[in-house]
């Protein structure tokens, strides 16, 4: 990756949970599943959704360990997954190798810096990575993502993203690392009070906000517990780009 700026923010500097660290990202699928289940089946379930097919390109950025690039990828998909921890992709790599599957390329990079040289993808998604930009960052992520994906092609957009009432913060958090903890073993619980306390989650309407300034619209918005949000979005027409 080339030199940043000095102003710009630093996205391979891991806060919160440390995706670089190796035995994270070895263990990493392992400790998802307890609360996601088959995270194959999960990828698998998401590309139907999205009506993801053979021939397509998608480009999944924060991608981890690889699962949904890889299912991509099995169906014929050109997949790129991008990631910026050395680690994680490793794994990735590892994965689609004993797999055999030889469609989905892995590149180091993040919102900030990831540059995508094939054609426009038509299909752009994310899971549980841009909470780890601050939101100024978030919205230069997004723009930077958007001029990636051809127009009115698809983005799906999911992470932690708070709907829960503010005046509720104290209770929802403490419920909600309770409630890892018990599902998914106190190490989980722990994780998920490092980010409450550390990364950078932000508010629904926040986020709603973010997109359409970074050139989405946003055709579905889904808050199923408080924290959780997945937005199902189109890239704007180049008439309704965004003003940042
Ligand atoms: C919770 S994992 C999610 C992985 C995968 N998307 C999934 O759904 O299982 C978060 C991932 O985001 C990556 N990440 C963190 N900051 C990033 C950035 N600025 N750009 C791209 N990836 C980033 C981490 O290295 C980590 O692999």
């Amino acid at each position: 990756m080339n030199r940043i700026p000095a102003w710009q923010y630093d996205e391979c500097r891991h806060v919160g949970v440390d995706y670089a660290d190796p035995q994270v990202a070895e263990e990493y699928d392992a400790r998802h599943q307890r609360f996601r289940g088959d995270l194959a089946a999960e990828a698998d379930r998401l590309l139907d959704a999205l009506g993801v097919r053979a021939g397509h390109s998608l480009l999944d950025v924060g991608c981890g360990s690889g699962n949904l690039a890889i299912q991509a990828a099995r169906r014929g998909v050109i997949a790129y997954g991008v990631d910026v921890s050395p680690a994680m992709l490793a794994v990735a790599r590892r994965k689609a190798d004993a797999a055999g599957v030889t469609g989905a390329t892995f590149r180091q990079g993040g919102f900030l810096t990831y540059t995508h040289d094939g054609p426009p993808a038509d299909v752009l998604v994310s899971m549980a990575a841009l909470h780890h930009l601050p939101d100024f960052w978030k919205l230069v992520g997004l723009r930077r993502l958007a001029g990636m994906l051809r127009d009115d092609g698809l983005c799906y957009l999911m992470d932690t993203v708070y709907s829960f009432p503010p005046p509720d913060y104290a209770r929802f958090m403490a419920e909600t690392v309770a409630r890892f903890a018990r599902n998914a073993g106190e190490e989980f619980g722990q994780e998920v009070a490092t980010a409450f306390r550390e990364e950078f989650s932000t508010c629904d309407w926040i986020m709603e906000g973010v997109l359409t300034r970074a050139g989405f619209v946003i055709e579905r918005a889904e808050y199923p517990d408080g924290m959780l949000a997945r937005y199902w979005c189109r890239k704007a027409r180049p008439a309704q780009g965004g003003s940042a």
